[in-house]
């Protein structure tokens, strides 16, 4: 630990307060340095579990033939792209590679920018969507008000009305009329909006799924306003809402550009943006575009892999079946502990809201954090999310079963 902090500086803080060292991953188990066991319920990138044999057959018989770039012509990329493209609707059938989640939101924004014009964006408060200097001026969760850039506007997420209400605090207008006021607000500082970026679940702001339609308004808000819709799908991707594919599909939202990462490749650096053909030749009147590993033959192995074992193993309608299971067993242990304020979610995405308790519904980070170190000594890996950090987040490979669950809500019982 020392010799990481002196080599590797203060960015890189420990994820807990016990010295937790993983050395090894298979499925939902991964193994630490001294040879224990813990269930991993946190964990997107593995998408298809921990070292998938799949994945790691096809990347290293991949590695050890032939890696490029995408100058090249290689049919094993196209066939990618074309996997990818057949989940989409029309006309989303453009892949552009990159090699992380914040690439694909910058190249989105470019295209966005190049094709609308517009120079503002909107985003949701607590959002999150990468790290360099144009995206991470998005991070309004960690950025004040006052620091916040003119060309940046805000909008709440959906949420709920509190606890044990799921209505959306605001109707589907008054909803919209926050977009109105975020878009006024961004052209009385200079800017028409280029692009709202949509995590389609609402991940850091504290994971909402609003009724079917309640969007549509606000979403019409954003297109009036002559700005092209962005879906963040680096954490709803890939069938994780166990009800569709992508997470604007669940969200019932049509997007301009689709940006995706995390889980593409199962740990290897496979990232895409896809978007409609013209959009792409807009932005090429002005702009150029290339980069170096995104999409290379290595990382296209792995995401077809991928895709592969999603559909063979059915684990889309895995994660349907175990998060609604799941989420009926945190049900129970809600109606036993006021601490436990909310269960919500989609597929295995569910998130547990720690509150002081019931009547008060003041949010706990301090119990939350509490709670993640000792699932952490029982054996249990899970995270902690939302705008008051008061959230668990239960975001498991999405092999994770209802064994699984189950020993993972006996945890929690333990624990708490
Ligand atoms: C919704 C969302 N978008 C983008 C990113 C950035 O992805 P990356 O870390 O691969 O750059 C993240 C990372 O946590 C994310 O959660």
């Amino acid at each position: 630990m020392e010799r990481r902090a002196r080599l590797l500086g203060p960015m890189y803080k420990q994820f807990y307060q016990t010295p937790f060292v993983p050395v090894r991953g298979e499925g939902v188990w991964v193994t630490d340095e001294n040879g224990k066991r813990y269930l991993d319920a946190y964990n997107n990138v593995p998408h298809v579990g921990h070292c998938h044999p799949r994945v790691v057959e096809a990347a290293s018989r991949q590695l050890a033939t032939f890696n490029s770039n995408t100058r090249y012509p290689s049919e094993l990329i196209v066939d990618y792209a074309e996997r990818l493209a057949e989940t989409m609707p029309d006309p989303l059938k453009v892949c552009m590679f990159v090699c992380s989640g914040t690439e694909a939101n910058e190249l989105a924004w470019r295209i966005a920018m190049a094709n609308s014009g517009g120079s503002g964006a909107l985003i949701t408060r607590s959002a999150f969507h990468g790290n360099s200097t144009i995206i991470g001026a998005l991070d309004s969760s960690t950025i004040p008000t006052e620091r916040q850039q003119a060309w940046v506007a805000t909008v709440p997420a959906p949420e709920h009305r509190g606890i044990g209400d799921r209505t959306p605090k605001l109707t589907a207008s008054e909803y919209a009329e926050q977009y109105r006021r975020a878009i006024v607000g961004l052209a009385e500082r200079g800017h028409r909006p280029a692009a709202y970026f949509a995590c389609p679940v609402f991940a850091s702001d504290g994971l909402y799924s609003p009724p079917a339609g309640y969007l549509n308004e606000a979403i019409a808000e954003v297109r009036k306003s002559g700005a092209l819709i962005i879906a963040d799908e680096v954490q709803s991707a890939l069938g994780r809402t166990g009800t569709h594919f992508w997470g604007f599909q669940h969200a019932g939202i049509t997007p301009d550009i689709v940006t995706m990462a995390k889980p593409m490749g199962n740990g290897l650096p496979l990232a895409v943006v896809i978007t409609r053909p013209e959009l792409v030749e807009g932005f090429l009147k002005t702009e150029r575009y290339f980069n170096t590993f995104g999409g290379n033959q290595v990382v296209a192995a792995a995401g077809i892999a991928v895709l592969d074992v999603l559909r063979e193993e059915g684990l889309q309608q895995n994660a349907l079946q175990v998060g609604a299971y799941l989420r009926g067993r945190l049900a129970r242990l809600m109606d036993r502990d006021e601490r436990i304020g909310d269960v919500r979610g989609t597929g295995l995405f569910v998130g547990v809201e720690v509150v002081r308790d019931r009547a008060s519904q003041v949010p706990a980070p301090e119990i939350a954090r509490v709670l993640i170190e000792g699932l952490l000594q029982r054996g249990v890996l899970v995270g902690i999310t939302g705008a008051g950090r008061n959230l668990l987040k239960i975001r498991p490979p999405m092999i994770f079963s209802q064994d699984h669950a189950d020993q993972l809500v006996e945890a929690l019982e333990s624990v708490l």
